[in-house]
């Protein structure tokens, strides 16, 4: 597969190098983060995105940060590398992988606390990579683990973006399509534009198109007219947060796919990492949904204004799909099916 080293070091280490994914797919524009200021902004205006992204992302922004940190003294490091990792963490609320690749970060610290110097960024730069790498092969292992239900031929919907962009390599919910296209499987994709944001648009069709697989673009409301035309089998999304029973928060508008999806008969299915499972988090009604400016909603990406000034918006990021409406969770384990408190759990035994 093509690959896009979306998330890097600098040579030297240390800054941060992205590709700004909020320019796509009109500009591939990378741009260096040193600070944790930088960072959070880049987490907050989406310039990098997705759940495993930003978990990756975490992994080495921390690393970078800690390069320029006092090491003297131990307890002030530790204090300095922690409040950081707060602030990075407060950028956005619903995606579990930041707040779980951070505290993998705060780990290496605390177990880190006789080394010297060197050797501890040496540790936190081995953890960040630790974190890419696994999330390569968990992405490998999903992708695989997906395309096993599908059969030559088969439609996919889905919505939003969770491909290469929005984790290491291949993504979870396109994984499928992507490694179909790499095996000379005849795979059809329909990718939701997905509003405010656009990700379906802007990154699903550019990443499944640059992969060689027939992607059709369609306005989120159309998915209803395309699951009746009968051209979807599968729908496939990815998911921000899984909740112990099975719960999963999604791009907003991934619940009413789901519900869609039961009243024709097409099998939902979730697919992510591990990383992405949650659970301490009981049900849906704990997760926390992120609210956006309703500018994106208004004014953004338009030429004139496309609603009167001052209307009142309402802009969730994020929507629960409720686990009865999910017919398996693909993790890089394999497939949970219901009932998920006990599927999930076993997981992580
Ligand atoms: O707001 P975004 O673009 O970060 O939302 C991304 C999604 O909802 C993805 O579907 C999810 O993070 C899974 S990415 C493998």
């Amino acid at each position: 597969m093509q690959q896009i080293d979306h998330i890097r070091l600098s040579p030297d280490g240390d800054r941060l190098v992205i590709l700004d994914q909020s320019l796509l797919p009109g500009e591939a524009r990378y741009i260096e983060l040193s600070t944790a200021g930088e960072m959070y902004e880049a987490i907050k205006s989406l310039r990098v995105r997705g759940a495993p992204a930003i978990g990756i992302f975490a992994g080495f922004a921390m690393y970078v940060l800690s390069r320029g940190m006092s090491k003297e003294n131990c307890a002030e490091f530790e204090r300095e590398f922690f409040e950081k990792s707060a602030y990075l963490n407060s950028s956005r609320p619903t995606a579990v992988n930041l707040s779980w690749a951070l505290r993998r970060m705060e780990s290496a610290v605390r177990q880190g606390a006789e080394l010297s110097a060197a050797a501890l960024e040496a540790r936190l730069l081995a953890e960040a990579q630790a974190i890419l790498d696994e999330d390569i092969a968990m992405c490998r292992s999903i992708s695989e683990h997906g395309l096993s239900l599908l059969n030559p031929g088969d439609g996919v919907l889905t919505h939003c973006n969770a491909g290469p962009m929005a984790t290491s390599r291949y993504g979870t919910a396109i994984g499928p399509l992507i490694l179909g296209a790499e095996r000379g499987i005849p795979l059809r994709a329909f990718a939701d534009e997905t509003r405010p944001l656009l990700q379906g648009a802007r990154l699903t069709s550019y990443e499944l198109q640059n992969a060689g697989v027939d992607v059709t673009l369609i306005c989120d409301n159309m998915a209803s007219m395309v699951m009746k035309n009968g051209w979807v089998q599968f729908c496939f999304v990815g998911c921000d947060r899984v909740a112990a029973n099975g719960d999963t928060a999604n791009k907003i508008g991934t619940s009413g796919v789901a519900i869609l999806a039961k009243h024709y008969g097409i099998p939902f299915y979730v697919l992510g990492p591990t990383s992405t499972i949650d659970l301490d988090c009981p049900s849906g009604a704990q997760i926390e949904i992120e609210q956006r400016d309703g500018e994106e909603i208004r004014s953004l990406w338009y030429s004139r204004p496309m609603a009167p000034e001052g209307v009142r918006c309402y802009n969730p990021a994020f929507d629960v799909t409720n686990h009865e409406l999910i017919s398996g969770i693909i993790t890089e384990k394999g497939i949970c099916r219901p009932p998920y408190t006990r599927s999930l759990a076993a997981l992580f035994k």
